[in-house]
């Protein structure tokens, strides 16, 4: 696994920092479908849960994006909330390179399942993870999580909550 400050593909994977924030909110807006957030809520996943999240830089440009959280309840599973990854940084494997580099963290050291929710048509989301799951050697599972009607009171797709694990970090796991 490349570690984090490595620069294969000319992309290099940092954690976020606070200033990321701005250009983390241009980078979704640029991602659709995924839903907009607050620029506050940006600064805060760049800031409070950059431990569980990614960086991309090519050329000092944000080029790719991932957040994510452990859950208090759940402190064994990483929770991505979501993944961007800008339309001149898709088709090289960035995205499993960002989720490979958030379980090698150290802050990751207790997780062995990986969390997220997708929309059913959303078909490059559901290859990322699969190809995930299959590159750690984990099962993965889904079920119908948040509801269209009763949860989105109609205005956005059902969400299924994908689960995937256990798997092993990687012996030589590393990152700051
Ligand atoms: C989904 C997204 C993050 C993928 O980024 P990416 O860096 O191009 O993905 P990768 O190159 O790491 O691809 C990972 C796997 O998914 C597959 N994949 C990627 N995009 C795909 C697509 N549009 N259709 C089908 N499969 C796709 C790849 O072939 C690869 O499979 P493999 O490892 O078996 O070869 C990117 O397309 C994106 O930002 N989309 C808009 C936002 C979004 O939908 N985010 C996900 C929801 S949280």
């Amino acid at each position: 696994m490349a570690p984090e400050g490595s620069n294969t593909t000319a992309i290099t994977l940092r954690k976020p920092h606070r200033d990321d924030g701005l250009q983390l909110h241009q980078l979704v807006a640029a991602c659709p479908p995924l839903d907009p957030n607050s620029i506050y809520c940006n600064l805060l996943q760049c800031s409070h849960f950059a431990d569980t999240g990614v960086a991309a830089e090519m050329n000092g440009d944000l080029v790719g994006f991932i957040s994510g959280y452990i859950p208090p309840q759940q402190p064994h599973t990483l929770f991505i909330w979501q993944v961007a990854v800008h339309r001149r940084g898709r088709g090289q494997g960035l995205a499993k390179r960002m989720l490979k580099a958030i379980v090698a963290r150290k802050h990751c050291a207790g997780v062995t399942h990986l969390e997220t929710t997708i929309t059913r048509d959303n078909d490059a989301s559901w290859a990322l993870f699969r190809s995930f799951a299959a590159d750690m050697g984990a099962e993965l599972s889904y079920a119908e999580h948040f509801e269209k009607n009763a949860h989105f009171g109609g205005q956005h797709d059902s969400e299924y909550l994908l689960r995937i694990g256990p798997f092993t970090r990687p012996a030589a796991a590393s990152g700051p």
